[in-house]
């Protein structure tokens, strides 16, 4: 979907990193932080493992374990022809696991960039990730990290790229030499050869000029420029297209052009469905989704900032608007922008922006927000949980303090929770396994509730819907499988996936959804 003319005025790129762990994601935030001028970290981007982690994690367990586990966004601004343009970047969780967060992550952005490690190619998470942004219109740009060591033969990555997603790739540079001899990388577009040295590069010549840039330089260059489509467009903003750069985030080679393209190519804010209607950046008042909640952010606080994806407008603090969920207006007096590592005050907002708010809970995930309250954004679902368990409370006293840590952490969107039609014990569901250690850490230290987890005999679970009489006839017969859900919505708890497929044949007059749409 390209984007309205009335749109393609907005000066924001908001977009969304997807990578494997390790390739290198960390490092090209901070290299496209420090271009934007947000930070000014001599000593910082050395300031590497636990130094580093504890600057950037929110939670213990992301200390215990090394890895971000929240999803986080920084906001930044550079130059890019004469224009000042303001770039929101989400981060995705970076672990093996996913979580729900990271879906609702990518519906809140325009963009993608996917870093692939040059030595690597492309992992089982990536292709995963990459998947839901096809699934949801994001059109991505490929950085190919770590060219500064030996890493593959790049036809073999960039054919990868191409088999695996079945995409178009266009290369906009080509390294020289990778795997053996390495010897500079050429810039398509300006006919620059040069390459990583130190913080920054070499410059080596020019291709047409040069006469020392050696002869394999320009056939190999040739053989990729006319091997593979020129960049077009409409193909990339329709996804069918991903143009490819070369770099090194940990030498800053590639950095500039990579935010060059995300400044020139990547779409400014698009419109958001609401139903039958989309709605666009002009749209007359302003509206949002609230896409993650963040609760207890500040340990000594106790605070939850709801994060809003501006969808259209301009908006002003202090402004009112109505969350879907409540019904009534609220008065957004702080709301939050986040720049880089710090969080400011945001006097004004647009399209495409990320602003935090600060809320006793009254906000959820999902939630329209808007001046009239006559809209609600569609397309944020909740996922079928593949993991299902029982949660047992070590202390029975504490029942009152587990039920609400469980609505709290469902409203994050960390877990699922079902609440059975027989028996008492409350059952979670998760889409990754790291999501229940996450469950487990945050009661006890957020919470103060011990609790263990024990295996359910479920294996997932369907969204059930129907008329009254279907319904009630599927109850009389389910009960000890059925659950409500925290809207108290019907679920049905399946021991398999051929349980599933069995009541889907006996059924014909009910549905049974893997997702649930906020
Ligand atoms: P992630 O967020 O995707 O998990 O990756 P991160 O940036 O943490 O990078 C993973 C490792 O790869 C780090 O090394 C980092 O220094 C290295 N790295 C990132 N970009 C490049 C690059 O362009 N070239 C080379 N050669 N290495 C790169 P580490 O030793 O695991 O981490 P640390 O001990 O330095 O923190």
């Amino acid at each position: 979907m390209v984007t309205a003319p009335s749109s393609l005025m907005s000066n924001r790129r908001t977009f969304a990193i997807i990578s494997h762990p390790d390739a290198g994601k960390t490092t090209l935030t901070e290299k496209l932080l420090l271009q934007g001028g947000a930070i000014h970290l001599a000593g910082e981007v050395k300031a590497r493992g636990a130094q580093r982690r504890a600057r950037s994690d929110w939670m213990k367990i992301e200390q215990q374990r090394g890895i971000s586990v929240t999803s986080s966004v920084m906001t930044f601004e550079k130059e890019y022809s004469g224009e000042k343009i303001t770039f929101n970047l989400l981060d995705t969780p970076g672990h093996e696991d996913f979580s729900e967060d990271t879906y609702r992550t990518l519906t809140a952005v325009d963009s993608a960039v996917m870093v692939i490690d040059a030595a690597k190619g492309i992992e089982p998470q990536t292709r995963k990730l990459f998947e839901v942004c096809r699934l949801r219109n994001v059109p991505i740009i490929t950085f190919v990290n770590k060219v500064d060591r030996e890493g593959r033969d790049p036809f073999e990555t960039v054919d990868e790229v191409a088999d695996m997603l079945a995409l178009d790739v266009s290369p906009q540079m080509w390294p020289i030499g990778m795997g053996g001899q390495f010897e500079g990388i050429l810039d398509f577009a300006s006919g620059e050869v040069s390459r990583p040295q130190g913080p920054s590069k070499e410059f080596l010549g020019r291709r047409d000029r040069d006469p020392e840039i050696p002869d394999n330089f320009a056939e190999e260059a040739e053989l990729a420029q006319v091997g593979y489509p020129e960049f077009d467009l409409e193909a990339y903003r329709s996804g069918d297209l991903t143009p490819v750069y070369f770099g090194s985030a940990l030498k800053n080679f590639g950095v500039t052009e990579l935010i060059n393209a995300i400044a020139k190519h990547a779409p400014p804010p698009r419109p958001q469905p609401a139903g039958d209607e989309q709605i666009a950046p002009d749209y007359d008042e302003v509206t949002g989704f609230i896409f993650k909640v963040q609760a207890n952010m500040d340990p000594n606080h106790r605070d939850r900032i709801a994060f809003m994806r501006q969808v259209s407008g301009t908006f002003r603090r202090g402004m009112k608007l109505t969350p879907s969920g409540l019904g009534k207006p609220i008065a957004i007096h702080s709301p939050i922008l986040f720049f880089a590592q710090d969080r400011e005050i945001a006097d004004t907002a647009e399209a495409g922006d990320i602003i935090g708010i600060p809320n006793h809970g009254t906000l959820r995930v999902g939630d329209t927000l808007s001046e009239k309250d006559t809209l609600r954004f569609t397309g944020l679902p909740n996922f079928a949980p593949e993991i299902l368990r029982r949660v047992q409370l070590k202390d029975p006293t504490k029942t009152k303090q587990l039920r609400k840590a469980l609505d709290d952490l469902s409203e994050e969107g960390v877990i699922q929770v079902f609440y059975p039609e027989l028996g008492a014990n409350h059952i979670v569901g998760v889409v990754g396994q790291l999501q229940l250690e996450v469950l487990i850490s945050r009661l006890s230290a957020e919470y103060k509730v011990e609790a263990a987890l024990e295996a359910a005999p479920f294996a997932t679970a369907r969204w059930v819907k129907g008329d009254q009489k279907a319904m009630d006839e599927f109850e009389q017969f389910n009960r000890a499988n059925l659950a409500k859900d925290r809207d108290g919505d019907m679920v049905f708890m399946a021991k398999s996936p051929w349980d599933v497929n069995y009541q889907v044949e006996k059924n014909p007059d009910l549905t049974f959804s893997a997702t649930k749409e906020r």
